[in-house]
């Protein structure tokens, strides 16, 4: 048989909902994949199902409590923490998932959640009431920026009777999401640099010259590249987003220090992602003091020079790495594209249409990818999605001419 978790040490939590009953074909699958699997039920799974169920089907004790002297005495709770290769929650409840949001350890899976350094995994299942409540997906938003994997819920008739989301997804497809979130990502191994948000260009203690960039496409871009198994470090101008799982993150304020850590980083970078909005010019001087109202009694002329072009340095590098860069026009918005693809000499670049009410401080956009002899228009998405489409379209110019889909 074609095991898809060989030796994969499984820990499944199941919590107290009325599919913990499919956990035990769940355990059976997991079983047959290769995993090796020890359960732990939460108090409430106890009310839905047996530990002897699960413990006859894994051939290894069942805990529910944090407080039971034998077990502790066996495999104590941070062992089991750490012998596991994986955390499994099928089925997670809407109190388990707010519980696990808050980081909360009053209880043996919470703990256990808390004390692994394992990846989580939860595959929620409840009334599509309680699914699409705005609490319990604020809690998912949480659990999925840490990086917790969410496999599911299915759509469908539910067993209180509604029809909606919140089915437990079937064993079989438990298994192949948890095999397929194992596997190495089709960016293992290789090394991304992605530059993100605005520069800010003092012309005093208190004020400075910047732009409306927000740094969403930026980090989206940072986000989809780790989730495809690339190591990132993101070098992000002033914004106010939470660093996406996993990724490497280096703050700076102005275009000299965007380029000075863009430099110090992209010698071990494969591929270099310019989706910063780098200010174009900057003060000629820094008033050391904040400018009064009497400094410029017949108005204040500011003297602007011109900033180092990052994304041109980089390309102009030898050995270089791939160079994607952006390109944000108000017309013409191929041609003058294409232009800045040529004079930069990129790999890549990504254009869109900014103004009227479009690019900037949005979550969505739609993109123009052009590269020398190609081009292919994404249609008008939430960035995220633009960015997946992004990081893919950049695997398959860099893969070898034969691999090539
Ligand atoms: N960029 C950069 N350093 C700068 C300016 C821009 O690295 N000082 C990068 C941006 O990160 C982006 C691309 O260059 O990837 C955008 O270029 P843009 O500023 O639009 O291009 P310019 O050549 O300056 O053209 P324009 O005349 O439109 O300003």
């Amino acid at each position: 048989m074609n095991q898809s978790l060989p030796g994969v040490r499984v820990l499944l939590g199941v919590s107290g909902g009325i599919a913990a009953y499919k956990a035990a074909e769940l355990l059976r699958r997991l079983r047959d994949a290769g995993a090796q699997v020890r359960v732990v039920l939460t108090a409430n799974a106890e009310r839905f199902v047996t530990a002897l169920t699960f413990q006859a089907l894994s051939g290894n004790p069942v805990r529910s409590s944090l407080w039971d002297e034998a077990a502790e005495g066996a495999m104590g709770h941070i062992e089991l923490a750490r012998w596991a290769d994986q955390v499994l929650i099928a089925p997670a409840s809407a109190d388990l998932l707010a519980r696990l949001a808050q980081g909360r350890a009053d209880d043996l899976l919470s703990t256990l959640c808390l004390a692994t350094a394992a990846p989580l995994a939860v595959a929620p299942a409840m009334n599509q009431q309680m699914w699409a409540h705005a609490a319990t997906q604020a809690n998912l938003a949480i659990l999925r920026s840490r990086g917790v994997q969410v496999f599911g819920p299915a759509a469908g008739s539910q067993a209180c009777g509604d029809v909606g989301s919140g089915r437990l997804l079937e064993p079989p497809e438990l298994v192949a999401a948890l095999a397929a979130a194992r596997a190495p990502g089709e960016l293992a191994g290789q090394r991304w640099l992605v530059s993100a948000g605005p520069t800010y260009e003092d012309i005093d203690p208190v004020r400075f010259v910047g732009n409306r960039s927000s740094g969403r496409m930026g980090f989206a871009v940072a986000a989809a590249a780790h989730a495809a198994g690339a190591q990132v470090t993101l070098v992000a101008g002033p914004v106010a987003l939470p660093t996406p799982h996993g990724v490497t993150r280096i703050d700076v304020r102005s275009a000299r220090q965007m380029r000075e850590a863009v430099l110090a980083a992209v010698a071990d970078s494969e591929v270099f992602v310019s989706a910063a909005a780098v200010g174009d010019f900057r003060p000629a001087a820094v008033a050391p003091h904040k400018l009064k109202k009497a400094d410029g009694d017949s108005g204040l002329e500011l003297s602007l020079v011109q900033n180092p072009d990052i994304l041109a340095e980089v390309a102009a590098r030898s050995p270089r790495p791939f160079v994607v860069g952006f390109a944000a026009e108000t017309e013409q918005v191929e041609a003058h594209a294409r232009a800045k693809l040529e004079r930069k000499r990129l790999d890549l670049i990504a254009a869109n249409e900014v103004g009227h009410e479009l690019g900037f401080e949005r979550d969505d956009n739609a993109l123009l990818l052009l590269w020398p002899g190609g081009r292919e228009a994404l249609a008008r998405t939430d960035k995220g999605a633009l960015a997946q489409a992004l990081v893919a379209r950049i695997a398959r110019l860099r893969a070898p001419q034969g691999a090539r889909p």
